[in-house]
């Protein structure tokens, strides 16, 4: 298991990241969580692996700014915690934008129990999308994390599907 763009593998026993391993291991286990890996969430970036690249990079800048860096990154890892493919079908009325962070919230309080900067950082993370601001500094990392992730998501697909057809032509 490793993030986007990142050298580090995560691991209990690794230095670096035995404490990102730590604080998300409960999460990990969970049988719902790792159903997440048969959903698509940007070209060929499974929900989980997004879920986790969004996690890994907030835990890394929350604890460079001596935030809250525990709730934020359980809360990143939760953000999208919702099983539907957003490009065929939803469960509800309304605009996939506004209604995700609430099922997402809904099903990881079903789960588990969350604080405030938790449920926060799921139910804001899709800020300036939807109306309600991020209420903390960890919530708002979050959702700036979640854009960046998808960023990068996409463009190394991009990079990826250039280097093949480069390879290919030559
Ligand atoms: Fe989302
Ligand atoms: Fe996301």
């Amino acid at each position: 298991m490793k993030a986007i763009a990142s050298k580090k593998y995560i691991d209990e026993n690794d230095k670096t990241t035995a404490e990102f391993f730590n604080i998300t291991k409960d999460l990990l286990s969970l049988e719902q969580m790792k159903d997440l890996d048969n959903y698509i969430q940007h070209l060929n970036t499974s929900r989980l692996q997004h879920s986790i690249n969004v996690a890994y990079y907030t835990y890394l800048l929350c604890k460079k700014f001596n935030l809250d860096y525990t709730s934020a990154t359980r809360g990143a890892l939760l953000h999208d915690f919702y099983f539907y493919d957003w490009r065929i079908d939803k469960p509800e009325k309304g605009s996939h934008v506004s209604i995700h962070p609430k099922l997402a919230l809904k099903t990881a309080q079903s789960l588990i129990e969350l604080n405030d900067i938790e449920k926060d950082s799921i139910l804001n993370h899709m800020w300036p999308m939807t109306h309600k601001m991020p209420k903390y500094k960890e919530s708002m990392i979050v959702s700036l994390i979640d854009k960046y992730c998808t960023v990068l998501e996409v463009f190394t697909q991009f990079k990826n599907r250039c280097v093949q057809r480069f390879r290919l032509s030559t």
